[in-house]
């Protein structure tokens, strides 16, 4: 899995085993990033939905979510990642952009994703492997960059991990349904088949993931860019079409409360922390109507990118974290038997 701001890869045991206490057979995970916490529904045996607005995710979710590894075929995955692994590198508009006049991956590995990137859009643009193969690329990208886990700079000397040179695994599918959306949450929540359970990860403060990962973006996208600024950033970071209603202080609020009130879910369980815009007390209120609410904390240690220190655009550290310790919370809502259940599995 790939580097990322807000992943609940420490939470997901606890999500699962709140997913099953409420016996979900249908759910929705609304903010699904690297999809992992729908990977996790899936492997269960939830039909899930995955919806995000960043390309990069729906390339996960079109991998690991709508794909039944039962019905795939595997043998062509294995092949196609063996002789993708075999191409010679050639430098173009990455390593170009991203190795030359930025430093975020070593120029010999540009040079293959350029060549496997253009391979896969030739070669595969209508195979069921596109996605899985864009997958594996990214991942394999992921494995050997030099920054810490974003895309605003890079290291200001080469990461050992850097030095290794890319290589595609299989991205092991999933067995099992499941759907994937590109779109505003804030759009398709009350248009969305509703489901069992909703789950509810929304950035909650200024970090933009389209300016995070501007990387991911262009190598899904594979539009070639113009670019500013030390980190080479595309241009339509700019844009008010690629910001979010919820890294905005402005709209945070109404965002959120109108998506809690418009989802379609008998069940919600939210991610919150105290890093947030908004106070704990306020999102209950938000989540009352919905039926009984119950709040669970749980303490896991900061991003790590956090602990490391404060870097500039050139990757030279400028200060020091302020606190390391971030809470985090989930908010379980709906019938009350079903949140006393669910409250049960984390021995409140
Ligand atoms: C905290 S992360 C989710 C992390 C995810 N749960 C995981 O474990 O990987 C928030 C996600 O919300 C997405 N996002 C931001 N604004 C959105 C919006 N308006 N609609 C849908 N997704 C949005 C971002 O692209 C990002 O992937």
């Amino acid at each position: 899995m790939i580097k990322y701001l807000g992943s609940k890869r420490t939470l997901v045991p606890l999500l699962s085993a709140l997913a099953q206490a409420s016996g979900a057979r249908t759910a929705l995970d609304l903010f699904t990033g690297t999809t992992r916490v729908a990977q996790a529904f899936k492997r269960q045996g939830i039909t899930v939905s995955a919806v995000d607005l960043a390309s990069y995710s729906e390339v996960f979710a079109r991998t690991w979510i709508t794909i039944d590894a039962d019905k795939a075929n595997q043998s062509e995955l294995t092949a196609a990642l063996a002789d993708l692994n075999s191409t010679a590198g050639e430098p173009g508009y990455f390593t170009k952009t991203f190795c030359e006049d930025a430093r975020y991956f070593q120029p010999k590995n540009g040079a293959k994703i350029d060549a496997i990137r253009n391979r896969i859009e030739n070669e595969f643009r209508d195979s069921p492997m596109y996605y899985p193969l864009l997958t594996s690329l990214i991942l394999a990208s992921d494995r050997v960059d030099s920054t810490t886990g974003l895309q605003m700079a890079f290291l200001k000397s080469w990461a050992s991990r850097s030095f290794n040179s890319l290589e595609l695994r299989d991205p092991s599918l999933i067995a099992g349904q499941g759907f994937a959306y590109r779109g505003d949450a804030l759009e398709l929540a009350a248009n969305l088949p509703a489901t069992d359970l909703a789950y509810l990860d929304p950035p909650y403060n200024q970090h933009r993931y389209f300016a995070n990962y501007h990387i991911w973006e262009t190598l899904v996208r594979w539009d070639s860019p113009d670019s500013y600024g030390i980190a080479n950033k595309r241009l339509d970071v700019r844009d008010p079409e690629t910001k979010s209603a919820f890294n905005s202080k402005r709209e945070f609020r109404n965002s959120i409360e109108k998506l809690i009130t418009d989802v379609r879910a008998e069940t919600l369980v939210l991610s919150y922390n105290n890093e947030s815009w908004l106070t704990k007390d306020d999102l209950i209120a938000m989540c009352e109507p919905r039926g009984a609410v119950q709040l669970i904390e749980v303490d896991f240690k900061r991003y790590v990118g956090a602990q490391i220190g404060i870097f500039n655009q050139a990757g030279k550290k400028v200060g020091v974290p302020q606190h390391q310790r971030n809470l985090e919370y989930l908010v379980l809502v709906g019938e009350k038997s079903t949140v006393a259940k669910m409250a049960k599995v984390t021995n409140l």
